[in-house]
């Protein structure tokens, strides 16, 4: 299929099996295969349009928004794409390749401290939104808390897998950090058929799985650390917490016998998946995401 850009390449992702020695067909969604490399793509493309539609954001704009790597990349790279000036404030948790991926495609990033409350006025949430008042002309896609950052997912990813398992899918399994990709994604495919289950990952050490009393973790990407809109409730059947040391260990078992390179938060939601599943039937058909690729990780060592 050819592309006029790189806009129009994003999503038509693979749903590849994966043989878990479970009953049920497992198959995960390799988002990693998007133009900057996870499934934000779907999700800032969608938020920057709905902008520009609702003149938020007019030529010669700044996009400004707080990122813990991934939808920082993808707004870095749609953005510069459409001409805008495009700034990221990350937390010091990112992973170099992350920060030098966002400076790559020409945006710049302000470093923030890593802080347990997204309020803590340190926050790299609550800097993009100090500098974003100050920037004239300026628009905050605010991935946190702009349920637009959902319906994208709505849009792209829930149609996109109902198409691609045939309507089949029973089980969908995706990672929460704003919780928009479970909760857009979900909500398309419970309107499809109310009986698939949407089950969301947590990091087992956020603030919503600690009950308020989050410690730090290393798996980025997910992490239900505050409360917020994005995360739909409502269309969230389960919520399963994992840990590093759950999480972490399944990388290189993904890489060295499934040849699936993830991330982090891919091992989280694969360990989720191997466990819900021994339970689960033969006719059952569960998705789980994949969101973004092990080669920004190399450097920590976990393959
Ligand atoms: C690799 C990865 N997985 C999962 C998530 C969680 O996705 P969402 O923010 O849509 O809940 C993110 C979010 O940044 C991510 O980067």
């Amino acid at each position: 299929m050819m592309h006029k850009s790189m806009l129009h390449a994003v999503g038509n992702t693979p749903l590849v099996k994966v043989n878990f020695k479970t009953p049920a067909s497992i198959y995960a969604k390799l988002e990693y295969f998007n133009p900057s490399g996870s499934m934000k793509d779907r999700s800032a493309l969608y938020m920057i349009e709905t902008a520009e539609k609702e003149g938020l954001l007019r030529p010669g704009g700044t996009i400004i928004d707080a990122s813990s790597g991934n939808h920082g990349i993808a707004v870095a790279m749609i953005g510069q794409l459409k001409g805008y000036k495009v700034i990221i404030t990350v937390s010091e948790k990112i992973s170099q390749e992350k920060l030098q991926t966002i400076q790559a495609y020409g945006a710049q990033v302000i470093m923030c401290p890593s802080t347990a409350f997204i309020e803590d006025p340190k926050s790299y949430h609550s800097q993009a939104v100090a500098l974003q008042k100050k920037t004239p002309n300026s628009f905050m896609p605010n991935q946190y808390f702009n349920v637009v950052n959902a319906q994208g997912h709505y849009n792209s990813l829930g149609p996109e897998l109902w198409k691609q398992t045939n309507g089949k899918i029973t089980h969908f399994f995706a990672g929460a950090g704003t919780g928009g990709t479970v909760s857009g994604t979900g909500k398309y495919l419970k309107e499809k058929n109310p009986t698939i289950k949407i089950i969301a990952i947590d990091a087992a050490n956020s603030l919503y799985s600690t009950k308020g009393n989050p410690k730090p973790y290393k798996v980025e990407g997910i992490g239900i650390d505050f409360d917020s809109e994005v995360l739909n409730h409502n269309i969230i059947d389960e919520i399963i917490p994992v840990s590093d040391g759950n999480a972490l260990p399944m990388l290189k078992i993904l890489s060295v016998n499934h040849g699936m390179l993830a991330g982090p938060s891919s091992g989280a939601v694969a360990y989720a998946v191997e466990q819900y599943t021994k339970n689960l039937k033969p006719t059952d058909c569960a998705v789980m995401i994949f969101g973004d690729s092990g080669r920004a990780y190399l450097t920590k060592n976990y393959y």
